[in-house]
């Protein structure tokens, strides 16, 4: 496989779909191009219910700070739910397969009633009320879904930390957020045996805290330890709330939920979404971009801690009616057959995945999709990161049977939904491409210095250069650090567009290839880890004196964390091994497994410039091991890099 090959959509598949050729697609980008509002404006009349309809389309009057659908009200939950029970009552909105293989089927009537029964516990005993925020720290269970579609019934602004996250990490984003409430379970199944989250909140709400009340959803049915008074078992509560419950009337800017992600400095940011513009989106990706139909069984593998969860497996979904698969356990387990033995199971339409898993799959698995009849599937999708052209040819030939689309989404956190991706019925694809912009999204790869248009070839930066519904509207508690993080580094026009903090290039048909983040930012299995945060909590260690952290290509994470450090003195550490060990131990500690380094190594320096600027590219190009072609003679210590380079190679 490489990136010059094509492979034009499948004809049968184009007939029906949503949108079936090219020139459907290059008459909606046209109709967004020269009617940016009349096109959005339409789409949310004809897509979303309003309670009131809105007045104005785009704000733009505070940019970036905007508004979409000024005026108008409507509940998110009730556009998940209700809006379907006149016609899809029985129909199966979630089913759920646990770690241990078991099943459960939710229909609409069902996910309305558990959803109200969840919202008037919060509203009853817990006091929750609208702008309240809600932490969710959950496994992939249903009431992970419940969670969220009662917060958004009732108006609470709910924040999902996945469940990988260390106490620490928890404790940092309930006090930046200033949560009163945590949901969490005892805990779940992990390759057949119970693991814990509710220590894991004990430990987060150790000391001060703002949270009032914790809700445990027995899971694993473990031992777990009380307070008197905060702790509260899910399933007493529920027993006695009414399942019926309004929804709260909400504007379509008010906030929907939080979602804490890495950036290049400093801490995680409260990446914050709002109501209309983001369900618009989830909806219309899932019709666009998956191609979804009624009848369709659609398989998101993301953990709802991350934004694809979130769009992918619930909101999305939900919203247009669809039946959506969530799974409790590991992809690989019993076996690297497991996720094909399950779209056998649930007849699965389209799987969607990150290139970490399908490289995973490939390697543990090469054979296994052959021993399953994966004739269900139509859209294959991915996310994350960029995909080799290998995992591609694997997914798209053995897992396709080179019959189905590949959909390479991009998109990311700050922007709720896909922002570039082929559509399935109309887009020629290109092994490791996301080709285009999804119509609507006026995506564009601009030069850093001038603000015009990238040639062909040429790296630049990934903009998109108009606002758009599903936008992050800010970062929690910190304006500044939303116009600075998003809006500080490319002009067009004279004017600020957001910049994705990618890199990306244009081939001669005009797709977009991503090259990568051109921050500080790794991409590890597909989680953002800000080097930053890394370096933070090594520097916490107290023989460390210095630290850099830059990422490393790795066969099948992406990229793999590396970091350099220098010790205070190493005259008492006899034991690098356990030092390495300490180091890592922290990392847990603090963040969480997800941001332990794979590779640590003792420098007696770090290359700097006179000002003390640690010149990362250096030791990125020494992780990697490649030449140094950078002139190093300006270094405030030129011999440091050989020195470095001597002792990464033993
Ligand atoms: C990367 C995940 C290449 C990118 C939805 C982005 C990708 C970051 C792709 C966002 C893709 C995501 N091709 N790179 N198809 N999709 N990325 O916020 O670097 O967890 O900025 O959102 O993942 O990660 P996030």
């Amino acid at each position: 496989m490489s990136e010059k090959q094509i492979f034009q959509p499948n004809p049968e598949f184009s007939k029906s779909a949503n949108i079936g050729s090219m020139d459907e697609y290059n008459a909606l980008q046209n109709r967004a191009i020269n009617d940016y509002e009349g096109f959005w404006g339409d789409f949310a009349k004809e897509k979303l219910d309003w309670i009131e309809p809105f007045t104005n389309v785009l704000d733009e009057s505070e940019a970036p700070f905007v508004k979409w659908f000024d005026g108008g009200k409507l509940n998110v939950s009730a556009q998940c739910i209700d809006r379907h029970l006149d016609t899809r009552k029985n129909k199966a909105a979630i089913i759920f397969e646990g770690d241990r293989g078991d099943v459960e089927t939710i229909t609409y009537l069902e996910l309305y009633r558990n959803v109200n029964r969840f919202a008037n516990l919060l509203k009853e005993d817990f006091g929750v009320k609208k702008g309240d925020r809600v932490v969710i720290y959950m496994p992939m269970i249903p009431e992970a879904a419940y969670a969220m579609l009662a917060c958004a019934r009732i108006g609470a602004i709910h924040s999902i930390v996945f469940g990988g996250f260390s106490s620490a990490a928890l404790k940092d984003r309930i006090e930046d957020a200033d949560a009163k409430v945590v949901i969490t379970a005892d805990g779940a199944f992990r390759k057949s045996k119970p693991y814990m989250l509710k220590p894991v909140v004990d430990a987060a709400l150790e000391g001060d805290t703002p949270v009032e009340k914790v809700l445990v959803v027995e899971r694993n049915n473990e031992d777990v330890t009380w307070k008197e008074g905060r702790d509260y078992s899910y399933h007493e509560l529920i027993k006695s709330k009414s399942s019926e419950c309004e929804a709260e009337v909400m504007d379509s800017e008010d906030p929907l939920f939080l979602l804490y992600t890495s950036g290049s400095t400093g801490k995680p940011k409260g990446v914050q979404h709002n109501s209309a513009g983001y369900i618009l989106w989830a909806q219309m990706t899932m019709e666009w971009v998956f191609d979804v139909k009624e009848n369709d069984t659609f398989w998101c593998t993301a953990d709802v801690g991350w934004i694809t969860g979130h769009t992918y497996i619930v909101y999305g979904p939900l919203a247009m009616g669809a039946t959506t698969l969530m799974f409790e356990g590991v992809i690989t387990y019993p076996d690297a057959g497991r996720p094909w033995a399950m779209v056998e199971k649930h007849r699965i339409n389209q799987f969607y995945t990150a290139p970490t898993a399908i490289r995973v799959l490939h390697k543990m698995g090469e054979d296994e999709p052959k021993k399953y009849d994966l004739s269900s599937l139509k859209v294959l999708g991915t996310v994350g990161e960029p995909i080799d052209p290998p995992a591609w040819g694997w997914y798209y030939e053995e897992v396709g049977n080179s019959k189905c689309a590949i959909v390479d989404t991009y998109w990311q956190t700050e922007t709720g939904g896909h922002v570039i991706s082929p559509l399935p019925g109309a887009t020629p694809i290109k092994p490791g491409c996301a080709t285009l912009p999804v119509p609507g999204i006026i995506a564009e790869i601009l030069d850093p210095i001038t603000g015009e248009k990238s040639e062909v070839g040429e790296t630049g930066y990934m903009c998109i250069s108009k606002p758009w519904p599903a936008q992050i509207r800010s970062v929690w508690g910190d304006k500044e650090r939303y116009v600075k993080s998003y809006f500080g580094d490319v002009k067009k026009d004279g004017k600020a567009v957001y910049f994705t903090g990618d890199g990306a290039r244009y081939d001669e048909d005009g797709y977009i290839t991503i090259t990568g983040r051109t921050d500080d930012v790794i991409n590890v299995s597909g989680h953002r880890m800000g080097t930053a945060e890394v370096e933070a909590v090594i520097n916490e260690d107290e023989n460390v004196a210095e630290v850099a952290v830059v990422g490393k290509p790795h066969g099948l994470k992406g990229e793999c964390i590396f970091a350099y450090i220098v010790l205070k003195s190493d005259d008492h550490i006899t034991d690098t091994a356990e030092e390495v060990k300490a180091i890592n131990n922290i990392i847990k500690q603090e963040i969480g497994t997800i941001a332990m380094c794979d590779h640590i190594v003792f420098v007696p320096g770090l290359p700097k410039t006179r000002s003390g600027k640690i010149m990362r590219r250096i030791l990125r190009a020494i992780a990697k091991g490649e030449e140094i072609t950078q002139d190093i003679s300006t270094l405030e210590d030129p011999a440091i890099v050989a020195k470095i380079e001597s002792m990464v190679e033993c």
